[in-house]
């Protein structure tokens, strides 16, 4: 597996998320984890609130059971979770929520640490000095090693970094082929047509400028979890170019779609979804492709991002 830079060391360029572990039996769960780790794969992402719906936690419990049952060391893998989403309620960035999640986290996960802990979405009545003053707690305790945030904006991550004394190193973000208007945006400075227009704020640019490693969160996805747009009708000509692109390099169209996000040289890890381990054996696969510039800029083109 090949590595990538993050924060104070080096990890593997892919992630296994665990939103989707509830849907694993204990002993598929166990058999999946063994399976990333063996093949590299040990950083695995989670959120005090997967799978997103009741009951919440339960992919930490599953996946703490899972290694359990697999043998597997805490040291032998990466653990990083997300807390501040109180679901259809609120977002809370305070001392007390993000202290107490972390403990609801460790707890979960029977470890006494997180190798990172990220805030999950902003939260608009979040006091950047709470927020210094739980991660300053959290680190000098031993809990969390590292820090990072997801869904935030430039701006958001300069005000954080006022007050914060740790390094904010991952900014996880939606991110796949047919959701790239970060990349595409960026070459559209003084252009007329809708790729103009900035969603993104910069953030690619600002990530870079910054050592700050952008996770793509649902890289298969397109919408908001409006399905996989490999093999879809929708996309006829992406998955055309894609295809043929795969035929070349006799994979899967799941490992061109890795390819394409793992190319780019802001150096993403992107967050894997997949609990199979045969497609999780085709995104690794991916990970061993480079495309050519040809290649990448057609994949792009063809997701309807234009070139002018
Ligand atoms: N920070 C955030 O706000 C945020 C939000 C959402 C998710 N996340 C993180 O990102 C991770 C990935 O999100 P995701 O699961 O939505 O992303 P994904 O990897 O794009 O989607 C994975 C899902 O697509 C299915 N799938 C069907 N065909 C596929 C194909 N050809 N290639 C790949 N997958 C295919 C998989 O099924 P099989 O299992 O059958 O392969 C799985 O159910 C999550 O686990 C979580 O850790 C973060």
């Amino acid at each position: 597996m090949k590595k990538i830079n993050l924060g104070n060391g080096e990890v593997p360029c892919l992630a296994v998320g665990c939103m989707r572990m509830n849907a694993l039996k204990p002993a598929e769960a166990a058999k999946f984890v063994s399976y990333a780790v063996e093949n590299g794969a040990n950083f695995f992402d989670h959120a005090d609130i997967y799978p997103g719906s009741q009951p919440y936690g339960v992919c930490e419990s599953i996946f703490a059971a899972a290694l359990a049952d697999a043998g597997i060391k805490r040291d032998a893998v990466v653990i990083q979770s997300k807390c501040g989403i109180v679901p259809g309620v609120m977002y809370d960035f305070s001392l007390r929520h993000i202290l107490d999640s972390v403990d609801g986290i460790l707890e979960r996960l029977k470890t006494d640490y997180l190798d990172l802990l990220l805030l999950h979405r902003p939260d608009a009545l979040a006091e950047p000095e709470e927020i210094a003053a739980a991660f300053d707690w959290l680190k000098s305790s031993g809990k969390v090693r590292q820090f990072g945030v997801s869904n935030h904006t430039p701006y958001q991550i300069e005000l954080l970094k006022k007050h914060v004394k740790p390094r904010i190193v991952v900014n996880q973000l939606q991110l796949s082929i047919t959701n790239a208007s970060m990349i595409s945006q960026s070459m559209h400075m003084n252009t007329l047509g809708n790729d103009a227009v900035s969603r993104d704020l910069g953030i690619l640019d600002y990530c870079r400028l910054h050592d700050i490693t952008i996770q793509p969160w649902s890289p298969f996805q397109y919408g908001f979890f409006e399905g996989v747009f490999l093999g879809s009708p929708k996309f006829p000509e992406l998955n055309r170019v894609i295809d043929g692109i795969a035929a070349k390099y006799n994979v899967s169209n799941t490992a061109i779609a890795v390819a394409w996000l793992i190319r780019h040289p802001a150096k993403f890890q992107p967050i894997i979804g997949s609990m199979n381990t045969a497609r999780f054996g085709e995104c690794l696969a991916g990970t061993e492709i480079t495309l050519t510039r040809e290649e990448w800029y057609a994949i792009h083109a063809a997701a309807g991002y234009s070139l002018l």
